[in-house]
């Protein structure tokens, strides 16, 4: 299956990206992990990403896209994928289907996380991350079992550059001003599935998308088997 997780900055999309990816054994891939690798490494890519990212502003199209479409093409992605945070802007989203289309195929369905703006600034004010291996915590809704330091791994939780309350107010005006429109994008296209990412209960929702997805692959095989 080729996935897109669609939705507002801290909607949950990299924590469901995160167990699909486990439980349907296809990659996941996170243009803002992507990019926030680009800018440790200290790559060009990441010294121009970075400037955006910390003003909570889109990265540049061509930047992402040049991203993400290499790790497309030269990845044999034949069980398919989950895109989360990708694409982000309409010409990003067209680009998207028209490298697919070369491969000889399409996106089978896109989920847009729906949740509400309370929500977000909570969840997203409270997030903490591993610094060494990227492990994502929340101080209320998914704790550590140690004040400050990664279960996984023992390192450290540091919060993200870009969840400072003045920077999430501008992401979610970015995604209202840029990201919105690809709802309606994926509406026509007949492969959007809406998701109540409002629930604090990740279990529900990861059985919500899994319910889904086990729905779209059998629908993809009967067609393939031409019983449809
Ligand atoms: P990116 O890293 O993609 O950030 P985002 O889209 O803003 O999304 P987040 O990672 O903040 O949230 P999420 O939805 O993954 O939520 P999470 O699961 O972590 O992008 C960062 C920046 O990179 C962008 O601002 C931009 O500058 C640039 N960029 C990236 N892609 C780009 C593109 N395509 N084009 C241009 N620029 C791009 O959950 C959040 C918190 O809530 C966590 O603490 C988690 O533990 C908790 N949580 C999760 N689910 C629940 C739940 N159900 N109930 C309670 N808490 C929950």
């Amino acid at each position: 299956m080729r996935i897109v997780f669609l939705g507002p900055p801290g909607a949950g999309k990299g924590t469901q990206a995160e167990i699909i990816s486990k439980k349907k054994k296809i990659p996941h891939i996170s243009s803002g992990n992507l990019l926030r690798e680009a800018v440790d490494a200290g790559t060009e890519t990441g010294i121009k990403a970075k400037y955006y990212i910390e003003k909570g502003l889109l990265v540049p199209d061509q930047i992402v896209v040049d991203i993400i479409k290499d790790r497309i093409v030269k990845n044999d992605f034949k069980a398919g994928f989950i895109l989360d945070g990708f694409p982000r802007t309409l010409s990003q989203a067209k680009v998207l289907d028209e490298t697919l289309k070369k491969l000889g195929n399409g996106l089978d369905i896109v989920f847009y996380f729906s949740v509400s703006k309370e929500s977000v600034v909570l969840r997203l004010s409270g997030r903490r991350m591993c610094v060494n291996c990227g492990a994502n915590y929340h101080i209320k809704y998914v704790p550590s079992s140690r004040d400050g330091i990664c279960d996984k791994c023992g390192g450290k939780l540091n919060q993200r550059a870009d969840d400072k309350s003045e920077t999430i107010l501008e992401r979610l005006k970015v995604y209202h001003e840029q990201t919105e429109d690809l709802i309606e994008y994926y509406k026509r296209n007949g492969i959007l599935k809406e998701i109540a990412g409002d629930i604090s209960n990740i279990e529900m929702i990861t059985k919500n998308i899994l319910d889904s997805i086990d729905l779209a692959e059998k629908r993809l095989n009967r067609a393939r088997s031409g019983l449809n």
